[in-house]
């Protein structure tokens, strides 16, 4: 991936992406689908042209990250107002790097949950307001699709079924893909997500937000045997992940470091904890492979782009004769480029979404009924 990148004058950070030419999927024409997709569920604006699920023929993120770090994590109204200002030219910049117009487009897809109501709200919106202006259909996409459609982008070659571990700032999931578009959720979290125990440790040892890169750079420089923290297992889920318990051990650690006037060496404590994560979470998904007969691992979301858990995980699949599957870092964190990958697969099936979308806030991942509120798959309500 080669990344052009520029701050402006608010802060906030544009980024283009693009991917390196060979990777390109040979298709004839005729067979083409072009979708623009639109990605605004937390603190990152994004729009982008993908064509058939797995070329990316532009992706621009415009990163609020600076603008939420002087509050320690994302405040939602903020984030909602960025997005309304930066919509449009994301929109604008994605299909003039694809070099395309919007009556171009076969489709527009958005993240319409889980996330910020607020946020997403802006990105169903200007899909609706350009999917009705322009009379194309409309798809909606759920988030964590999204992040696990980012490896049909990296991986060409990649097909289900295969075991994803999806770790994000909310969402700690070990799922089994079945086929495009079809889940089965094995393990999640019982309480914070990966992500989250990122940021809450990173907040707590002083690296501040946002904590998950923090944690990972200082971690290189520190003994991750230092310490010696817990990793949860949960009696009748083995699959499911805990990691309260892991972030109390590093709290109590520091509480009692402070007690007794010790100073506690950051990297190291960095080091021990990111190590109590990797192990889990490469625990549970090696365990799934094995257990569910998968030799394919994929991992999406902003945690999979922790360098220790890619390192090791690597390894492990090496050992376990399983092929490792891992999208770019920059396709790990928040984009459009895997909304429009997982609607790529959605439209081929012949979902369409009204012009009722709504955001939903909470939506759940896997269970295609629940997700689509009754809404049957092949309705065409907007063509
Ligand atoms: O997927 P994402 O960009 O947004 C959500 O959908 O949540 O994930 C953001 C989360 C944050 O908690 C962030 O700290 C974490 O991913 N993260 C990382 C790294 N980069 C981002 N965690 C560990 N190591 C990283 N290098
Ligand atoms: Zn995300």
């Amino acid at each position: 991936m080669k990344i052009d990148k520029n701050v402006e004058n608010d802060g906030v950070i544009f980024m283009s992406i693009k991917e390196n030419d060979e990777k390109a999927v040979e298709t004839s024409a005729d067979d083409n689908v072009t979708i623009l997709a639109i990605e605004s569920s937390c603190d990152e604006t994004a729009a982008a042209v993908v064509r058939n699920g797995r070329e990316v023929l532009s992706n621009i993120i415009s990163s609020q990250i600076a603008l939420h770090t002087v509050y320690g994590g994302v405040v939602p109204e903020i984030a909602s107002r960025k997005h309304v200002e930066k919509i449009n030219g994301c929109i604008r910049a994605a299909l003039s790097e694809a070099g395309l117009t919007l009556d171009d487009m076969d489709a527009i897809a958005v993240t319409y949950g889980p996330g910020l109501v607020g946020a997403l709200l802006v990105g169903v919106s200007a899909a609706k307001a350009i999917s009705f202006a322009k009379n194309k259909p409309l798809i909606g996409v759920h988030h964590i699709e999204g992040h696990i459609s980012a490896n049909f982008i990296e991986h060409k070659d990649l097909e289900p079924p295969f075991v994803c571990l999806v770790v994000s700032g909310g969402h700690s999931h070990l799922v089994v893909v079945k086929d495009y578009g079809e889940y089965d959720i094995i393990g999640q979290t019982r309480d914070d997500a990966a992500g989250e125990a990122f940021d809450k440790v990173a907040r707590a040892i002083g690296l501040g937000y946002p904590g998950g890169p923090k944690i990972d750079k200082a971690a290189r420089e520190g003994n991750p045997d230092a310490f010696s923290f817990p990793q949860a297992k949960i009696p009748g889920a083995e699959y499911d992940f805990s990691f309260s318990g892991l972030k109390s051990a590093v709290l109590n650690l520091i509480n009692q470091a402070k007690m007794q006037g010790q100073e506690l060496n950051q990297a190291d404590v960095a080091a021990s904890f990111q190590k109590a994560v990797v192990e889990v979470l490469s625990g549970h998904a090696i365990r799934a492979c094995k257990e569910y007969g998968l030799n394919k691992l994929a991992i999406a979301g902003g945690v999979a782009s922790n360098t220790a858990l890619r390192e090791f995980l690597e390894k492990e699949c090496v050992a376990n004769n399983i092929e490792f599957y891992r999208p770019s870092p920059v396709l790990c964190t928040d984009n459009a480029a895997m909304i429009g990958s997982a609607a790529y697969f959605e439209y081929k099936k012949g979902v369409r979404f009204g012009l009722d979308m709504n955001a939903v806030p909470n939506l759940p991942l896997g269970d295609r009924e629940r997700r689509y509120h009754g809404r049957s798959s092949n309705q065409n309500t907007n063509q």
